[in-house]
């Protein structure tokens, strides 16, 4: 058994891993040991001054030292120190990351943009909590891919025939300056389905699922039309958000209807970083008739996968087995449900 807290690294200080790393410094079960920068910047500054220890290559010691930085230490001391690693890397390195890995013979957490196949589980808590305890390399899927994957599994996966998404993708986030489109509509797919209904299968293999994607210039938020063919009878949207533990809410679209003002629904919430951790359903979309159910979503890229990253780590740590109350508990951190308290008295409209 793991005694708790349990110590955790997180290798990588970007968009996902400042979030990762301040849900941990929030979750007593859990201890940050620290996280590793690679690059001397404004993310790095702001880490040290609020106390978070940071570890460095040995070869960046001095250009860290030169921008006010003291380093706790070199990466490979914070990764023999943790019991729990998050690998929070840019798409692509963790695989490079995982020979580190390899020697060190603990859990590691890796994200969406990795290659399903270097893990032993690819993880969305609604669809496979269980399948992740004892494991050693589990892969949290992508921002997009778990807005599918909640309403999917919200839904039950033996309840649904096939699902077509439609997925526009903000083209960057916020400090991705030199990323695009900036004035024009592109294609986020070379074929059809995009990787997104690939991705989503490495989770639920049997899913008849397409997807196509296409990526607009915003910076904030995804959103998704689905429709989803259903073998049973059809349910309403207030079932789906029970059945979701609280990670699906309904907004009707007379309140908000752009993906700015619901990040500004999060500001006025004086949520952490103006994030939305909940799929947001704009209610007036969806409808189900002769068991086809359609739905518009907004998904807050940099928020929604911050909650199954925390779930995941109870579960991989072997720390509770029951999914129901990782959820309340990890619910409880991000104060999911409070949207959903405010916006329940909008009946009226
Ligand atoms: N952004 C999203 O919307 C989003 C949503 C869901 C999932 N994801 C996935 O999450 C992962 C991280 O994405 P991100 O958006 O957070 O990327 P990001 O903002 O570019 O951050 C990546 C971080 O990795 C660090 N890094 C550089 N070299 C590294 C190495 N060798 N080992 C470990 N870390 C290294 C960088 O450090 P320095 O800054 O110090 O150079 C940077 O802070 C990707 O797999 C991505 O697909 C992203």
């Amino acid at each position: 058994m793991v005694k708790i807290p349990v110590k955790v690294a997180v290798n990588g200080y970007g968009t996902i891993g400042k979030r990762i790393a301040t849900s941990i410094l929030r979750n007593d079960d859990f201890k940050l040991v620290g996280v590793a920068k690679y690059t001397p910047d404004y993310r790095a500054l702001i880490a040290a001054r609020q106390g978070i220890k940071i570890y460095v290559p040995r070869e960046k010691v001095e250009a860290f030292k030169a921008i006010g930085i003291e380093p706790e230490g070199y990466i490979d001391y914070l990764l023999e120190e943790a019991e729990l690693i998050y690998d929070a890397s840019p798409a692509g390195q963790g695989v490079k990351n995982k020979k580190l890995y390899d020697k060190l013979k603990k859990p590691v957490v890796f994200q969406g943009g990795e290659d399903p196949s270097i893990v032993e589980v690819s993880y969305s808590t609604l669809c496979n909590y269980s399948s992740v305890q004892g494991k050693r390399y589990v892969r949290v899927v992508s921002c997009n891919t778990t807005g599918l994957l909640r309403i999917i599994c919200s839904l039950g996966v033996e309840n649904v025939k096939r699902v077509f998404a439609t997925i526009i993708r903000r083209a960057s986030d916020p400090g991705e300056d030199l990323k695009g489109p900036i004035n024009s509509i592109k294609l986020d797919l070379e074929q059809i389905p995009s990787h997104h209904a690939l991705d989503a299968k490495t989770v639920v293999r049997d899913l008849n699922i397409e997807t196509v994607a296409v990526a607009v210039p915003s910076t904030l938020m995804h959103v998704h039309v689905l429709e989803v063919f259903l073998k049973d009878k059809c349910i309403d949207v207030a079932t789906l958000e029970k059945s979701s533990q609280g990670r699906v809410v309904a907004i009707h679209s007379k309140l908000a209807d752009t993906t700015g003002k619901l990040i500004e629904i999060a500001r006025d919430l004086g949520r952490f970083r103006n994030d939305l951790y909940e799929n947001i359903v704009f209610t007036n979309t969806f409808t189900c008739r002769n068991n086809v159910l359609t739905l518009i979503q907004a998904v807050h890229q940099e928020a929604i996968v911050i909650p199954e990253n925390i779930d995941v780590a109870y579960g991989i740590m072997n720390l509770e087995t029951d999914v129901y109350r990782v959820i309340s508990k990890v619910n409880s951190l991000f104060s999911i449900g409070i949207i959903k308290q405010i916006f329940s008295g909008e009946g009226s409209i």
